[in-house]
């Protein structure tokens, strides 16, 4: 039977990962599967639950500055400017591994990636575990990440899942990587690069912030956020029809995804939407990205939709 846990039992779920299992915990971004940082089980056991790769590293979630500090070796002022500007929240940060970070949780990388995360319920498992959490999203490895408890329960009915509500971002943070002078965006997520723009206006020296290339990131492939039928990036009734054309779904069952005109909504609601519409009876999805739908939040959106697509207008051969 599936240990369903009530949101006070926080303590349980907490002994359980200090005894080297894994919980599935609510985070402002999507859920994650945690495991002790301190428990070699417990993060091997994230991997083979989710079916990930080992060369995929995990981000370690930490309930204040001082557990950011021991899992890495520097802290570079850049560094600690940027986490006092957006932590607790959907930023996570690449910086050099500290000798005792386990290199499980880092894929054999010299780097390791800290997050501060602002739901409650996560700071509160950290604190009351006495470690910080390592903790992938809690789904199969390339398939959409969950953005509410049921979702976590209907992929791995055997994990304890502590409930604390819908994601309130919704997709996962954007993760960035910290040298002298430069930022480098390795995702986009839940914080903008606008935003990163806005706080570095602040800082005493110019920084550059750039969009990293994809091998800079080990986990972010080409595909991923599979949904269970073809999705289409379409701009117009024309590429709609290439692309059902192209894809053998002619006149078939086609669905739009509903994103709404915000960008916060549609970042909330876009996996749970992805989710709802592939099992709906649908054989076809697709999403219309017009040229408001841009910048901002729009552009993690557009980054998860690409990847989960296997039809855009720059690549139709994606199928
Ligand atoms: O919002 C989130 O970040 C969620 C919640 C649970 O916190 N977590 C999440 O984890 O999305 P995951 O494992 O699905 O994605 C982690 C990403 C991967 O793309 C991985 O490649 C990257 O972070 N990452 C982790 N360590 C890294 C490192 N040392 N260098 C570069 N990228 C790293
Ligand atoms: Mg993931």
């Amino acid at each position: 039977m599936p240990a369903l846990i009530d949101s006070n039992d926080l303590k349980e779920a907490a002994e359980k990962l200090r005894r080297g299992d894994v919980v599935a915990i609510p985070t402002e971004t999507v859920y994650g599967l945690a495991a002790s940082i301190g428990s070699e089980d417990g993060l091997k056991k994230i991997f083979s639950t989710k079916e990930r790769p080992f060369f995929d590293p995990l981000i370690v979630h930490v309930a204040s500055f001082e557990q950011a500090r021991q899992v890495t070796r520097e802290w570079p002022p850049l560094a600690d400017f940027l986490a006092r500007w957006f932590w607790p929240g959907p930023l996570t940060i690449v910086l050099p591994k500290a000798a005792t970070t386990s290199s499980l949780i880092t894929s054999g990388l010299d780097t390791v990636a800290v997050r501060y995360p602002a739901h409650p319920f996560a700071q509160e498992l950290i604190r009351l575990t006495g470690t910080p959490l390592a903790a992938p999203s809690a789904n199969k490895f390339g398939r959409t990440s969950p953005s509410t408890a049921d979702h976590v329960r209907a992929e791995f009915p055997d994990v304890t899942v502590v409930d604390g509500g819908p994601c309130e971002v919704g997709l996962e943070s954007t993760v960035i990587a910290v040298t002298p002078g430069e930022i480098a965006i390795l995702r986009p997520g839940g914080i903008t690069q606008e935003d990163i723009e806005l706080a570095t206006e602040r800082w005493a020296q110019p920084v550059r912030i750039r969009r990293a290339e994809s091998q800079e990131s080990p986990g972010h492939l080409k595909h991923h956020y599979m949904p269970k039928v073809p999705l289409a990036i379409v701009a117009n009734d024309t590429q709609l029809a290439e692309a059902q054309r192209d894809l053998g779904k002619v006149a078939l069952r086609a669905r739009e995804l509903d994103l709404t005109d915000d960008p916060t909504q549609a970042a909330r609601r876009l996996y749970a939407e992805m989710r709802t519409q592939e099992e709906s009876g649908a054989d076809f999805l697709y999403a219309v990205k017009t040229p408001a739908k841009d910048g901002g939040l729009w552009a993690a959106v557009w980054d998860r939709l690409t990847r989960a697509a296997s039809w855009t207008p720059e690549d139709r051969s994606r199928v």
